[in-house]
């Protein structure tokens, strides 16, 4: 079976309510394909007004984060059904900007995962190495931990819908992407490492995204390898570049 790309856009802390909108009005005519799956993830206050000005469109309205809890005294956070209820089909869970700036771990990570699946989202799950811990030749060993961790109790059924984005923490914002052969490798090795928990079958359907100062001139030959299901967009999500990066071909 062959995988259909996804390109997400993750818009971080960018866009206020009215620019929100205009991005995507934007956006609509220039991300129009049959190929791939579209999505955007945008700051959680602007999620409902973009899922409004996506209806009828092939865009799909993502959160950046979400709590591993039901509700309560959690302030400040955001609940899964508040999320679905919304009509939100995506989260990045374990972004790098949210382990390094705010405490994200391995381990919260995978009670997130798992409670996303509880509630229907397709968690897009966020892993890389920083450049020291390339330099150190541990890059393999980290990403596997990380995936190891994140899937801890995912059952085969959910482990299918869920969608990985190797981003290396060097590559993010920075203008240096990892070259294909770097992205095809890691990926590659993701594959592996969920083949080894769940069997090739499954490990064949799980889409695995690249994410990394991703650019109309580099997502065509990123895209093609074999591995790597598209791509995970910061910076160049945030203007209509991002179109050529969902028509790359
Ligand atoms: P970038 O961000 O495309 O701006 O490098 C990617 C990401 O952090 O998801």
């Amino acid at each position: 079976m062959a995988r259909r790309k996804l390109i997400a856009g993750n818009w971080k802390m960018n866009m206020t309510r009215e620019a929100a909108v205009a991005l995507i009005k934007e956006l609509i005519p220039l991300v129009q394909t049959e190929e791939s799956d579209v999505a955007l993830c945008v700051p959680a206050i602007d999620i409902i007004p973009c899922v409004d000005a996506v209806q009828n469109t092939n865009i799909k309205i993502g959160a950046q984060n979400m709590y591993f809890e039901e509700k309560g005294a959690f302030t400040g956070e955001i609940a899964p059904d508040m999320l679905t209820s919304t009509g939100v089909e995506y989260v990045i869970l374990g972004h790098s900007e949210r382990r390094g700036y705010f405490a994200e771990t391995d381990e919260t990570v995978n009670k997130k995962v798992l409670k996303a699946f509880e509630h229907g989202l397709t968690p897009i799950i966020c892993c890389g190495e920083s450049l020291e811990q390339r330099q150190q030749g541990i890059t393999l060993d980290l990403i596997r931990m990380q995936i190891k961790i994140a899937f801890g109790s995912v059952d085969a059924e959910n482990a299918k819908k869920a969608v990985v984005a190797y981003e290396p923490i060097w590559a993010i914002g920075t203008g240096v992407t990892a070259s294909t052969e770097q992205a095809q490798e890691v990926c590659k090795g993701i594959r592996d490492c969920l083949a080894e928990l769940y069997g090739s079958e499954v490990a064949e359907e799980i889409r695995i995204l690249y994410g990394g100062s991703v650019s109309a001139s580099n997502a065509a030959d990123l895209f093609a390898q074999s591995d790597i299901d598209g791509g995970l967009v910061g910076g160049a999500s945030l203007k209509a570049d991002f179109g050529k990066i969902v028509n790359y071909k």
